[in-house]
């Protein structure tokens, strides 16, 4: 692979997606992480503020780039001449809604091929979903995500509390 392109939400990026990035790193001459702009999902973070804390965990890493992007995942991995698409495989319950895409995607553009890597067995159960329930309720998620994420994401959560309190005392 020369150039491949890891595509996902990140919202919030957790030690399971940063475990597929460094494998994925290792395996490319170059990594793109490409991280969704999807206006039909309402995400925690902003597309910006997701591309930068994957800019941020990543600043050591030569070469990796991320970069934000809307429309058809094979636009922007032709736009940015890659020849692969990286999607990580957690469990059997992926793969049905992976495989699907990954074929799509090959009809689409034939030249564009996925490949698969199999979740550290540490992190099969971990999701985005998962860490933001959990936040959300008050919990603890230093075991999901590292440090400076976790910080952003309780923050987030403290906002919205304030929010949906200032909402109810202005109905009241
Ligand atoms: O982290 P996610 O939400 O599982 O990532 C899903 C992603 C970004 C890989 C997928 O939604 C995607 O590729 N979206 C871009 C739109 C597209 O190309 N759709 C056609 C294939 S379903």
């Amino acid at each position: 692979m020369k150039r491949a392109v890891y595509p996902g939400s990140f919202d919030p990026v957790t030690y399971g997606h940063l475990d597929i990035i460094e494998r994925a790193a290792s395996m490319a001459g170059h990594l793109i992480i490409g991280v969704l702009n999807n206006y039909s999902k309402t995400p925690l973070f902003s597309v910006e503020e997701r591309v930068n804390m994957i800019k941020s965990l990543t600043k050591d890493m030569p070469n990796v780039e991320v970069k934000a992007f809307g429309g058809l995942l094979v636009d922007f991995v032709r736009a940015n001449q890659a020849d692969a698409v990286i999607r990580g495989l957690r469990a059997v319950t992926d793969f049905e809604y992976e495989l699907q895409i990954a074929q799509t995607n090959r009809v689409i553009a034939p030249e564009v091929d996925t490949v698969f890597l199999a979740t550290n067995l540490k992190y099969s159960y971990l999701s985005s979903s998962i860490v933001k329930e959990i936040a959300a309720y008050g919990g603890e998620i230093s075991a999901f995500v590292p440090p400076e994420i976790r910080e952003h994401v309780n923050r987030k959560m403290e906002d919205r509390t304030k929010i949906e309190r200032n909402k109810g005392e202005e109905c009241s």
